[in-house]
């Protein structure tokens, strides 16, 4: 009885971060879902563009996101979102597919698709 709640303290604690995936394999899944071959270059321009909002993806998270980000609205600080500067991003699917939608709802208003995400994942993953 005591064990089980000391499990569930534990796994409360560590927040709903799950290291179930990695950068690659979601660049990989979306690539084959678009069927398209992503570029970085495209990537990067989607991210520091407004798309008829008022905010591009670069508005909270940086031009180049290897720093910590600062959200547009409220100031709260966002880890950076480039794998080789911060071990954590892109590796928990159900948060990347949650953030994913709120925030090409934000920039979009509509949810990106296959190809803009595995182009934007291309550039992340090209930051070193
Ligand atoms: C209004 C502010 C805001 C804008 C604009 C925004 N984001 Fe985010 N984004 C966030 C916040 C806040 C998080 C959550 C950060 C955290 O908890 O680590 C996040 C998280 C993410 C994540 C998950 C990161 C991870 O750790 O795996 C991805 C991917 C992402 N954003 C991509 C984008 C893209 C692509 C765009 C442009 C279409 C965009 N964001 C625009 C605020 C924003």
């Amino acid at each position: 009885m005591k064990r089980t709640l000391m499990l569930l303290l534990l796994v409360g604690s560590s927040g709903a971060y799950a290291a179930d995936t990695t950068p690659a394999q979601l660049q990989a899944r979306w690539t084959a879902t678009a069927g398209t071959t992503p570029s970085p270059a495209r990537g990067q321009q989607f991210f520091s563009t407004t798309h008829g909002g008022e905010w591009s993806c670069a508005s909270c998270h940086g031009a180049v996101p290897t720093a910590d980000g600062k959200h547009a609205s409220t100031g709260k600080r966002i880890a950076p979102l480039a794998p080789a500067y911060n071990p954590r991003a892109l590796t928990d699917t159900a948060k990347v597919d949650k953030w994913f939608r709120r925030n090409c709802k934000d920039v979009l208003s509509r949810e990106c698709t296959a190809a803009e995400k595995a182009d934007v994942l291309s550039w992340l993953n090209s930051i070193k």
